[in-house]
């Protein structure tokens, strides 16, 4: 029907930071709230897919209609989407930390008059972006998004090539964006780009939920 042009897909959406433990009191994590990977997953429901959400921890309600996947680490977030699949869509919107703590502490770390400072070495988390694009069982649509302060194009090209992924929604940050409820993005194809004016958040996703069902419409179509 014309209301919900992804009736019977499967939409993955990642959100949210993550949190990486240093010890079972202490994190590192982000600023990112999750607003644009809910809106997303609610756009896409709203146009008729099952939506998984895969988010790590915000203080956001939980959208109504969507299977939420709480994590808290980015290899948490990877295992929930991989036991996700196989998928049509995938969106990932998490700002996803880049490195955990090699060693976390399994009690909390004492801190001790006269001691020096602990040293934190850190290790590279998986790319879940890239792992997904890459998959045995890679959704037919990827899009990832790229925070950019300048070359927002052409950096978002070369992050489309290295992720291997269908789109990159490139996000002009050279304004404050995290945890603002506006976004100025492009979306940055193989063939081409579209510049989108600034929009609430909500209404990038409805956006984008509606070129997502546009492409498997024409993609779908004789
Ligand atoms: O490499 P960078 O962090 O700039 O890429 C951003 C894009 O990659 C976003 O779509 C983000 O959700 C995704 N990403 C990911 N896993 C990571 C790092 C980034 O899925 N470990």
């Amino acid at each position: 029907p014309a209301d919900t042009p992804l009736a019977g897909r499967h939409a993955l959406v990642t959100s949210g930071p993550t949190q990486e433990p240093i010890d079972p009191v202490r994190y590192i994590s982000n600023r990112s709230s999750g607003q644009q990977g809910h809106a997303i997953a609610l756009a896409l429901a709203g146009l008729g897919a099952r939506v998984t959400l895969v988010s790590g921890p915000v203080s956001l309600p939980d959208p109504a209609g969507v299977n939420l996947v709480r994590v808290e680490t980015a290899e948490q977030m990877l295992a929930a989407c991989e036991a996700a699949l196989p998928a049509d869509i995938a969106v990932c919107a998490a700002a996803v930390a880049d490195w955990r703590v090699a060693h976390a502490a399994t009690q909390k770390m004492k801190k001790k008059p006269g001691e020096a400072p602990p040293p934190l070495e850190l290790a590279l988390n998986p790319d879940i972006l890239a792992t997904l694009s890459r998959h045995a069982r890679r959704p037919r649509l990827v899009v990832g998004f790229a925070a950019e302060t300048e070359h927002v194009i052409d950096h978002a090209r070369q992050k489309l090539a290295r992720k291997g992924c269908d789109w990159i929604l490139a996000n002009d940050v050279s304004a404050d964006v995290f945890g603002a409820a506006e976004n100025t993005v492009h979306l940055v194809g193989r063939d081409g780009v579209e510049d989108w004016p600034k929009l609430p958040k909500t209404e990038v996703g409805r956006r984008l939920a509606a070129r997502i069902a546009d492409e498997f419409q024409t993609a779908t179509d004789p």
